[in-house]
């Protein structure tokens, strides 16, 4: 149980919560759509957070929030049409589904393993001198437990999330009161994934032609080959492997190897220790580093259902479904 601080919104309540950030902790912050459950969007440790405090029990990507556009670009790769539609409507709630920079530095946790990345650029001036003082990409879905409302005051957050965050930067209530709209340009016609705070007719205006409708990444995953599939691995996945075959390679949990581990091909372990923050952390680049290895099949070790784990097994169920 963490003590949860209510800070102010003034200059000693900024330092604070962006000190808190940069050292990996989690604080709550208005933004003008909803309240934000802000994590440091770099480090992946810091994200596997947010999936504990909210119980969240699956990887869904995440929306980083940045300070300008300038910071989105160095993140995520914009055509023409992203471009045009960060100029027009941010700063504000508007999220934009872009390729990964080259000098991408969000953690693939945040991204749920994909080669996009969610970005916006909220237009709360908290949020912004948050951000600003940050100077990182921060990682943020509504701050509530999973499952319930998005929250729009301090005191929502603090009814659904005391005890489990570091803080909650107070700015009073949201103004928008839903979240942002989200819009892919991952090349071909510009798609709505989340209709949000910016109206369609806004934007089908302003580019001059109609957005596709395409589901929500998180809300329907796992069409194959769909715009929000999630990471699939090219091996084959085996789960709660108790035994390890020779020419598999190991993705391990714990303490207790396998027995056959030593005739595995290749072999990580999520977390020596059983502890499940660290083994969020390294999911999803220790799966490509396994699929890398050229094995036909990724043996993974039995992992309990508790806590993190069930988002972690979540995500491993799919990997062995997906083809
Ligand atoms: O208003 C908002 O957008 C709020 C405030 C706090 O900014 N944030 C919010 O974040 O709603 P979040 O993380 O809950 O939104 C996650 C959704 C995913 O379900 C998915 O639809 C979309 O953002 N998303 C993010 N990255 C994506 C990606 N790379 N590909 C597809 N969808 C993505
Ligand atoms: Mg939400």
């Amino acid at each position: 149980m963490l003590q949860t601080s209510r800070l102010a919104a003034d200059e000693a309540g900024l330092s604070e919560a962006a000190a808190i950030l940069r050292r990996g902790g989690l604080v709550a912050f208005p933004t003008e759509t909803v309240y934000g459950l802000g994590a440091d969007a770099t480090n992946a440790e810091a994200v596997a957070g947010i999936y504990a405090a909210k119980e969240r029990p699956s990887f869904n990507p995440l929306i980083s929030h940045l300070a300008s556009l300038a910071a989105a670009q160095e993140q995520g790769v914009f055509d023409a049409t992203a471009r045009q539609l960060a100029e027009a409507f941010w700063p504000g709630p508007l999220t934009l589904v872009v390729p990964v920079a080259p000098s991408c530095t969000i953690s693939d946790l945040a991204r749920a393993g994909l080669d996009s990345v969610g970005l916006r650029v909220p237009a709360h001036s908290l949020a912004h001198s948050l951000l600003e003082r940050t100077g990182r990409p921060v990682a943020a879905p509504s701050a509530n437990r999973s499952g319930r409302v998005s929250p729009t005051t301090a005191d929502h957050v603090l009814g659904d999330l005391d005890g489990r965050i570091d803080a909650v930067l107070d700015g009073g209530a949201s103004e928008v009161g839903v979240e942002s709209t989200i819009v892919a340009c991952l090349g071909g016609a510009p798609r709505l994934l989340r209709p949000g705070g910016v109206p369609r007719e806004a934007i089908e205006a302003l580019i001059g032609q109609k957005l596709e409708t395409g589901s929500e990444g998180g809300a329907s995953p796992l069409a194959p080959g769909m715009l929000a599939s999630h990471y699939a691995p090219r091996a084959q996945v085996r789960l709660n492997a108790t035994r390890i075959q020779s020419g598999e390679a190991a993705l391990l949990f714990g303490a207790t190897p396998p027995s056959g581990t030593q005739s595995a091909d290749a072999t990580l372990n999520l977390s020596e220790n059983g502890d499940f923050k660290e083994a969020a952390a390294h999911l999803f680049s220790y799966l490509r580093q396994l699929d890398a290895s050229g094995a036909s099949t990724i043996a993974v070790a039995p992992i309990p259902e508790a806590g993190l784990g069930e988002a972690i097994n979540d995500r491993l169920r799919r990997a062995a479904a997906e083809r």
